[in-house]
């Protein structure tokens, strides 16, 4: 009766899965096998290092964003302007006709698989291994919302009207695969779109947009005639504008004629968000301070691996990255033969990191997409009373934005590091007497985003699943890297504003307009 969060089948259906070849490279792997990499003698892995390498290359062929950045109110006005006529069109094209659209896009992000992965390593400072899954990501939200479209009118007695221009702000961190949720998922709605891109990654976006563009033309030219699907009704429905933070930014979500944001990001820009303009309706999803459990029933060898991939993916810039481990028992008392079992598989897995640039191959802990400052930087240099560091980070280089991980002890409960999101690559290690207690730490904080369990025992996971406060809850898995359909993405807490419909879940499109009872016979 072991449990497996992934154990059912993967809706990923669009090229490689999220745990593809690419990443048997990862150091969790290299723990598990005694250091040794899995894929040194599979083929398939050599070739996507081919690939890799030319993603990463000088020849990959990348180029910065090439839209200018809008500098007044007046362009503002115009893009929210063109998204009221676009939207006032594309709401008259049919269900089926947006799901045949949004068919078309997945095929042409599925195509601009290369570019989108260029554009992540380069920009934001991904590596290959996270930036392709997040491709396979933004495939299946289009495939998956093409279908959540089609069953908006197939609900007897109701009749749904879209929100309207949708203003989607995503973060740097996931620069594709958020992005595209939101569009696609306005789209599958009714909607018309406004896409600001965050100012570190604009070129990840202009890229998908390009892709989102070419796949609605796709579906226009190939559209029956007497399709709703016409060159009309698809102009201007997804605008890219590279509208900046600050004064214009708030002149764009207070706008009069935008009336819906799907915003992912910091807590406080959500709260900012709400003091502009208390009416506005946001979807967020904000921060997470999460955790992993681990007991000693747990099989320690994947625990350590699912660990410190939760925790060092992307440096631990994902909302839904581990930033605690919480050692139950005998895992976490060094006097035990299990204790010190695992903290040695821990160090050595943490130390087996290999931080660099992402345009290096063989890099498998990226850079900092900014400069670390604020939490980050007090989470990576100062300890609090009692802790101490099992492997300390350092700063590589002079501006900030290369450092190696870091493993804090003995983080105790209420302190800085139990309850404050950190956002980068620090793992804080607390432990607990029983299930109970770690629990009790796990639903301390105060947003509710991820949470893992490793256990090999089935009451224990039950007693974690029926307590634990968070929107997504994996058992002997990574806690982030959610996929579409199968582990729809969404907080508890202080994790999430608004209506709480979860990404890739079946009722995200349904919360992006209003439902009326159908007029008999009207
Ligand atoms: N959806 C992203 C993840 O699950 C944030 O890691």
């Amino acid at each position: 009766g072991t449990r497996y969060s992934d154990a059912d089948v993967t809706p990923r259906r669009q090229a490689r899965d999220a745990v593809g070849p690419l990443d048997a490279a990862t150091p969790g792997d290299a723990v598990a096998t005694g250091f040794r990499n899995a894929s040194d003698t599979d083929p398939a892995v050599a070739a996507n290092r081919a690939w890799a390498a030319r993603v990463v290359g000088p020849d990959s062929g990348y180029v910065p964003a090439q839209s200018p950045e809008v500098t007044s109110t007046d362009e503002v006005d115009d893009v929210v302007a063109r998204a009221g006529k676009a939207a006032a069109a594309w709401a008259q094209v049919v269900p089926a006709d947006r799901a045949r659209a949004l068919r078309a896009v997945a095929a042409r992000l599925e195509e601009a698989r290369t570019a989108l992965v260029t554009a992540m390593v380069h920009e934001p400072g991904k590596t290959v291994a996270e930036a392709d899954p997040e491709v396979s990501e933004a495939v299946d939200f289009a495939s998956y919302y093409a279908r959540s479209a089609e069953a908006l009118d197939q609900v007897p007695g109701a009749t749904f009207t879209p929100d309207g221009v949708t203003l989607v702000t995503p973060p740097w961190n996931f620069p594709v695969a958020i992005p595209v949720g939101g569009i696609v998922a306005a789209l599958a709605a009714g909607s018309a779109v406004v896409a600001k891109p965050a100012p570190a990654t604009p070129r990840c976006l202009e890229v998908a947009v390009d892709a989102i563009h070419a796949g609605l033309a796709d579906a226009v030219a190939s559209a029956p005639a007497g399709s709703s699907l016409t060159a009309e009704a698809v102009r201007d429905v997804v605008q890219l504008s590279r509208v900046p933070d600050g004064d214009l930014g708030r002149h764009l979500v207070t706008h009069e004629g935008v009336a819906r944001v799907i915003l992912t990001g910091a807590i406080e820009t959500a709260q900012m968000f709400a003091s502009w303009r208390p009416d506005l309706d946001v979807l967020a999803e904000t921060s997470g301070k999460n955790a992993i459990v681990v007991t000693p029933s747990a099989d320690l060898d994947l625990a350590a691996a699912d660990v410190v991939r939760s925790a060092f993916g992307h440096a631990g810039q994902k909302c839904s990255a581990a930033s605690l481990v919480i050692l139950v028992g005998s895992v976490g008392d060094l006097r035990t033969e299990t204790g010190r079992r695992f903290s040695v598989q821990l160090v050595d897995a943490v130390r087996s990191l290999a931080v660099g640039p992402a345009t290096a191959v063989s890099t498998t802990m990226g850079p900092l997409t900014e400069v670390a400052e604020g939490k980050l930087l007090r989470a990576l240099t100062t300890l609090e009373p009692g802790e101490q560091w099992l492997v300390a980070p350092r700063r590589l280089d002079a501006a900030g934005r290369l450092w190696t991980p870091g493993l804090r002890a003995c983080v105790a409960p209420g302190s800085f590091f139990h309850l404050t999101e950190a956002f980068g690559p620090v793992l804080g290690i607390m432990t607990a007497a029983t299930l109970d207690e770690a629990i009790e730490l796990q639903n301390a904080v105060s947003f509710g985003l991820t949470g893992g369990i490793h256990s090999l025992d089935d009451t224990e996971v039950d007693t974690w699943l029926d307590r634990v406060q968070v929107g997504n809850a994996y058992v002997n898995r990574v806690i982030t890297g959610a996929i579409v359909q199968r582990q729809s993405f969404g907080g508890w807490k202080r994790s999430a504003v608004g209506p709480g419909a979860k990404a890739g879940g079946p009722n995200y499109v349904a919360e992006l307009g209003t439902w009326s009872d159908t007029v008999a016979g009207g």
